[in-house]
């Protein structure tokens, strides 16, 4: 079955706009575990605009199914991997003035090898987010990455008919792709209730990691709800 990962970095957003101890992303990943996710995903970004490193270090103890941390290959960023030790990380691009990771991971980072190796060595898989195209994922392999993660926000992004079509080939000639040379194979970003079915129905694709879309539903019906319709969503296939 389809593997959902819950990105809870939204939590965190709304306890920073007042700096103070509510709402807590510890008691988020506790609710959406207990309503159908299978991982928690968060990502500690060099600004910590959201996830605190208190955040990560007590989320390490609590979570019950997977962590897996988002992360800038930097070298403050690999020794926290290391000495907090989550599940999977996933290395990302990251910029200061984004609001939000923008486009995929660009594989000429220098020692990106070395430092996927120096995480794999200290029992963290390493997974890189990518966008779908099938020579970055043959790279990716190269690298000695143990899984992907498809870059959906251009398919999110797509508004007529025939570029969504055109967006989800891409997306599954790049599963497929990764799959056959033995990747695991995630997806995510801008992933919504609305189009989360074109999706769905990639059989390649083994984990989706959605944020925005479940935490702004919440608001109104409640994380554990929101989890479980999602849940729901994405078994279908
Ligand atoms: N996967 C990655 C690698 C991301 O950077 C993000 C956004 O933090 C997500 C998934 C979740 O995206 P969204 O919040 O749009 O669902």
């Amino acid at each position: 079955m389809t593997k959902l990962g819950i990105n809870i970095d939204h939590i965190a957003t709304i306890r920073q706009a007042r700096k103070t101890n509510e709402p807590d992303p510890v008691e988020a990943a506790f609710i959406a575990e207990k309503n159908g996710a299978d991982q928690i995903t968060i990502h500690l970004r060099e600004d910590r605009r959201h996830i605190q490193d208190r955040d990560l270090r007590i989320l390490r103890q609590t979570i019950q199914t997977k962590l897996n941390l988002e992360m800038a290959p930097t070298s403050e960023m690999i020794a926290i991997a290391k000495s907090v030790h989550p599940d999977s990380v996933t290395l990302v691009p990251e910029k200061r003035e984004e609001i939000t990771t923008e486009g995929g991971l660009n594989l000429d980072i220098e020692n990106l090898e070395e430092k996927i190796n120096e995480l794999k060595s200290a029992g963290i898989k390493v997974s890189l987010f990518i966008n779908p195209d099938t020579e970055i994922i043959k790279n990716g392999k190269k690298l000695d990455a143990d899984a992907i993660e498809i870059h959906t926000g251009y398919f999110a992004n797509a508004e007529s008919e025939k570029d969504i079509k055109n967006e989800v080939e891409r997306i599954k000639n790049a599963a497929r792709t990764a799959k056959r040379l033995e990747l695991y194979v995630a997806a995510g970003h801008g992933i919504t209730y609305h189009n989360v079915h074109y999706l769905s129905e990639i059989s390649d694709i083994q984990e989706f990691n959605i944020g925005h879309t479940i935490i702004s539903r919440a608001v109104f019906v409640g994380l554990g709800l929101a989890v479980k319709e999602m849940k729901n969503l994405i078994s279908k296939s």
